[in-house]
């Protein structure tokens, strides 16, 4: 049967988000349908909202939230109704040479669900019987969503849906980014440019590695004073456009080991390379408009054998590194309540969108009943 949903909706690219009440068609072969619980607000989210990230429209926006499973397609054995599942953005094919080595973030395949199911079509219209396009194969901010089952992974019931759901996004892709990209060693320093969902996590990521000094970098006091609480040990506010490469060499003694850029800017990337020290890492981790380009001075790269690398979604297997961000939260390592900053109902999702560019929250997240 096809259900009815509110959902956030992007029509028309720098104008407010809309919530619509829309219909969500029943699974076919290999899909599910999800009764969404919690979804977050993610930069990326925004992106899609203003041309960073150039997705078709309409589009039902969302791709880190958390629900239960309510109808199996055919051919769908490893869940079952009542399941509680966290949504994963990336499609995998399980087959192409990424897939089979272990890295699915760089499926081959990936382009196929990128705002439609992988088999090119969607489950969701709007009132008018029109199809909505869906944000990276979930289009989960909404009160159901018909996905493909790799698109989903199921998890602990025990976990409250509000903090299982950031594990679809924010928590696995920094702290992703400082196991499974970086891998971040004990004793080492670390710089974190930007203090939001995923630069947060990054700290606690680093923080949990074993970082000796992490120093939490943004343009708002009151995100860096966030960073402390998720592990920083220094901070720094900057001015937009600030340049800190002078006071992160003085502050480290010749620069950071690691530096993680999770903003979206090839200004920032090419600072967080400059700042490390010789021998060090710098991951680009934010999304960055697609004319932006990064340069490094390129005499450094044989004589300091620096590296400048990038990140997707903390180059995680989803099905490995999600139960794993959920065992760190259960055995109280990894910081999940202490996350999320405000929670909203579904109408209140353009609010929840104007407070995430203002910098007001470390995460907001959308509450379904
Ligand atoms: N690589 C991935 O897989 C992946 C996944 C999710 C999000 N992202 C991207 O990561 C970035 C961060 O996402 P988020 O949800 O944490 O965003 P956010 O809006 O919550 O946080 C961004 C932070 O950067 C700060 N900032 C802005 N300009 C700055 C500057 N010049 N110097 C230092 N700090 C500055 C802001 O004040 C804010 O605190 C976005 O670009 C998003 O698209 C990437
Ligand atoms: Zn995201
Ligand atoms: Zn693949």
């Amino acid at each position: 049967m096809s259900r009815k949903a509110r959902a956030a909706i992007c029509r028309e690219l720098n104008k407010p988000i809309v919530v619509e009440e829309i219909s969500v068609e029943p699974p076919k072969r290999g899909e599910v349908t999800v009764k969404l619980r919690a979804c977050g607000v993610c930069h990326s989210d925004l992106s899609a909202t203003n041309g960073t990230l150039a997705m078709q429209l309409p589009l039902i926006l969302g791709h880190e939230a958390a629900g239960e499973v309510v109808e199996l397609g055919e051919g769908v054995t490893s869940l079952k109704e009542g399941d509680h599942v966290v949504s994963s953005f990336i499609y995998m094919c399980g087959e192409c040479r990424f897939c089979v080595v272990g890295r699915p973030v760089l499926c081959i395949e990936q382009g196929k669900a990128v705002t439609t199911l992988p088999d090119g079509s969607v489950r969701t219209r709007d009132a008018k019987g029109n199809p909505l396009n869906i944000f990276s194969g979930c289009g989960v901010m909404a009160e159901y969503a018909t996905m493909h089952v790799d698109n989903l992974v199921k998890i602990d019931p025990k976990i409250p849906f509000d903090r299982a759901a950031l594990v679809g996004c924010a928590v696995t892709t920094g702290v992703g980014a400082v196991f499974n990209t970086a891998k971040v060693v004990p004793g080492s320093t670390v710089a974190v440019f930007g203090c939001g969902g995923v630069g947060l996590n990054v700290i606690q990521g680093a923080r949990i590695a074993g970082a000796d000094r992490i120093i939490a970098i943004d343009t708002l006091e009151s995100k860096v004073e966030m960073g402390r609480k998720f592990g920083a040990t220094d901070v720094l506010t900057v001015k937009p456009g600030e340049d800190p490469t002078k006071a992160l060499k003085k502050m480290t003694g010749g620069g950071p080991d690691y530096a993680f850029e999770c903003v979206g800017s090839g200004e920032l990337a090419a600072i967080a390379y400059k700042a490390i020290r010789r021998g060090g890492l710098a991951v680009v981790v934010g999304v960055a408009k697609p004319g932006d380009s990064t340069s490094v001075r390129t005499m450094t790269l044989p004589f300091e054998e620096k590296t400048l690398t990038g990140s997707y979604f903390g180059s995680c297997v989803p099905r490995i590194d999600f139960p794993r961000m959920l065992s760190l939260y259960l055995g109280g390592k990894l910081k999940l309540d202490e996350l999320i900053t405000r929670r909203y109902s579904i109408n209140e999702a353009p609010q929840a969108f104007a407070d995430l560019e203002s910098g007001k929250n470390a995460r907001g997240v959308i509450l379904f009943q």
